[in-house]
């Protein structure tokens, strides 16, 4: 294999970072070299100028550098990961959040980076368990995730036994539910209800504007997406999600994940062994 002239490759992790936030530092030169070529193979071209010049058309026609950053990055999810997270939601969260609204508004819960949708459909999961005890209970659940084809698996909802595995069995026994139908290879498309409480969106993370759509959040799950942007980029997203978390809100980042302190107002809390970031309550609302 020949060697990519470094500046070339300083100009793609250049394009990479414009559109997404994401530092290409962060995967080694090596590596970034040989999925460069990967690419380029993909797509069919021999030089790498005709490749940057197609990565430079990425704001009409995103997928080349969705490809490419899906092969930069890690797509790894899978169901109920840092389960901890989720019986903070179930026993903590939605009992103080109806407690204090009644039933007059749903529940709001976004996936921030949410890959193929294992996170939100163990969001779903949870709801329609909450909702088979307490019928009013409303919920509102969305995830956005910057590539496209991420979002494309997310809708279909078929899951391979690696997304499965672990924590899923489970959840499914709490909960007296299954996800979907297992196949013999123990694959699973989600099941028509729970993929019909998920709202899908292309979101970029990068474009602040963009982020309006978080509007009126409660739950902000935002994690194992930031390791790949600068601090600047990662403390002001958090003051968007500030910003856009409605008062009581949190958001729960990866398990090696935290938030330096005095961002945005936020104050830490826990439950068991998992923490979140939360948006104070109004004084009124204060009981
Ligand atoms: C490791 S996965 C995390 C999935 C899930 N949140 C979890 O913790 O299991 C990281 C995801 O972040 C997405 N991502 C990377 N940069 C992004 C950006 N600028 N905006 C939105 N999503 C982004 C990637 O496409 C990938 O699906």
């Amino acid at each position: 294999m020949t060697s990519m002239e470094p500046r070339k490759i300083a100009k793609i992790s250049h394009l990479v970072h414009e559109y997404s936030g994401i530092m290409v530092e962060r995967v080694t030169t090596r590596q970034a070299e040989k999925k460069i070529l990967d690419q380029m193979m993909r797509y069919k071209v021999n030089s790498i100028d005709d490749y940057i010049r197609i990565l430079e058309t990425c704001n009409h026609n995103p997928l080349a550098m969705d490809d490419l950053i899906a092969d930069l990055t890690v797509s790894e999810s899978f169901f109920f990961r840092n389960p901890a997270q989720f019986d903070f939601m179930l026993e903590v969260l939605l009992p103080e959040f109806f407690t204090l609204h009644g039933y007059q508004f749903p529940f709001r819960v976004w996936s921030a980076g949410c890959s193929r949708g294992e996170e939100a459909y163990s969001v779903a999961m949870l709801a329609r368990y909450f909702q088979n005890r307490v019928p009013e209970a409303r919920f509102s659940i969305n995830a956005g995730d910057i590539n496209s084809r991420n979002l494309q698996m997310a809708r279909e909802g078929f899951f391979n036994s690696r997304s499965l595995r672990d924590k899923l069995p489970e959840f499914e026994n709490r909960f007296g539910m299954k996800l979907g139908k297992p196949d013999s290879d123990g694959n699973c498309r989600v099941s028509d209800d729970i993929r019909s409480m998920v709202e899908f969106q292309r979101l970029n993370l990068k474009n602040l504007q963009s982020l309006q759509c978080l509007t009126g959040s409660d739950i902000i799950f935002c994690r194992n997406v930031l390791i790949y942007f600068d601090e600047n980029l990662r403390n002001r997203l958090f003051e968007e999600f500030f910003k856009y978390l409605n008062p009581g809100g949190v958001v729960f980042l990866g398990e090696t994940e935290c938030m330096p302190a005095g961002i945005g107002g936020f104050t830490m809390v826990n439950h068991k062994n998992s923490y979140a970031y939360r948006k104070p309550l109004l004084s009124k609302q204060k009981t």
